[in-house]
């Protein structure tokens, strides 16, 4: 038997935190784990909504909750959680209205949540079913296999493909703000910090393309781990794609990117992954030319009360 309560009518004595720990959240994802950790934070420091956070118990046990924030008239909708055993039955949706039905006694008149994955297919469904709208962010994860054929381009005539030389830092540092002036200026020091101090690094790992001996284009055969890799191992990472805009268009990022999936195929790697955005229209197209794949795709979800 549900008793859907506001945390300050809940009886039983049981902390807060510990109704939270209770309700078995899949955080497996590194999202899922933000997320948590914010709840965690604002149910600690009691700084969630009182009126529209709501905490269900089944037979006395806790089964989910909705926790909400609210500043002004905009609302954040936190988390939404259900006990597995408990989910598929309405429970969530029953929650979610019971905030919302809140908020709109409040006087709130939007309501936002936080960054949600496309692969979230609970969380996707209960909420383009209660009518919220989903609002791209461009952020992209891309993979491809390396397994099989990789894919096959020569570098253009008049350049040539290498790995970085000890005493090319400078240079890489240089290339990689011409091509990423949007990304902030980084001095030697954000290399070191970045890719040299990194476990997996190796210098052999940056590829570059040159031309008369000067470095126009790199990308690097990186690796990472994220929560919930297939195997729980590091996978591939295709990092820092850029090409001088003078030499844009002739075929080097293909080139460039090609040797990357081969090192990584040669490291021994599954699979290879990049991170993107929809606005980098060439570099999109550019991925897809070699078979990588959308991943998935974040958005933020919001609804007009
Ligand atoms: C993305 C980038 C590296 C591409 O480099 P490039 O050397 O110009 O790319 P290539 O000439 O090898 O193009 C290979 C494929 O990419 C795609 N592509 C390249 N430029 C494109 C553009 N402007 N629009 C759409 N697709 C494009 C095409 O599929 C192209 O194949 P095709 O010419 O046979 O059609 C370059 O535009 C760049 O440095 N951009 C700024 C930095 C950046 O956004 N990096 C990616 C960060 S995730």
């Amino acid at each position: 038997m549900w008793t859907l309560r506001r945390a300050d009518e809940l009886s039983g004595g049981m902390p807060l935190g510990q109704w939270l720990e209770r309700i078995p959240v899949l955080a497996s994802t590194d999202l899922a784990h933000q997320r948590c950790a914010r709840c965690k934070a604002s149910i600690e420091t009691g700084s969630f909504d009182v009126d529209a956070s709501l905490f269900v118990s089944d037979n006395d046990q806790p089964a989910g909750l909705v926790l909400v924030t609210t500043s002004a008239e905009v609302a954040h909708l936190e988390l939404v959680a259900v006990r597995t055993d408990l989910q598929r039955q309405g429970l969530a949706t029953t929650l979610v209205q019971g905030a919302l039905s809140a908020l709109r006694r409040k006087g709130m008149k939007v309501v936002h949540t936080g960054t949600v994955s496309s692969r979230e297919l609970q969380a996707v469904g209960l909420l383009t079913s209660l009518a919220f709208v989903g609002e791209g962010l461009g952020s992209l994860r891309m993979r491809r296999s390396l397994r099989g054929d990789l894919p096959i381009a020569e570098a253009p005539a008049g350049y040539h493909l290498r790995s970085l030389r000890v005493g090319e830092e400078a240079a890489w540092v240089e290339l990689r703000n011409l091509c990423f002036p949007e990304d902030g200026h980084w001095q030697l020091d954000h290399f070191r910090q970045e890719l040299s101090e990194a476990d997996c690094f190796a210098l052999d790992r940056i590829l570059v393309a040159t031309r008369q001996d000067r470095l126009v284009g790199t990308t690097i055969a990186w690796e990472v781990a994220y929560a919930g890799n297939p195997d729980g191992r590091p996978q591939g990472l295709i990092h820092w794609v850029g090409v001088d805009p003078e030499d844009r268009g002739v075929g080097l990022g293909k080139a460039l990117n090609t040797m990357a999936l081969g090192q990584l195929a040669e490291r021994g790697y599954a699979e290879a992954w990049l991170n993107t955005s929809r606005n980098r229209v060439a570099a999109v197209g550019l991925y897809e030319s070699l078979g990588f794949e959308v991943y998935r795709e974040l958005d933020r979800y919001k609804l007009t009360l």
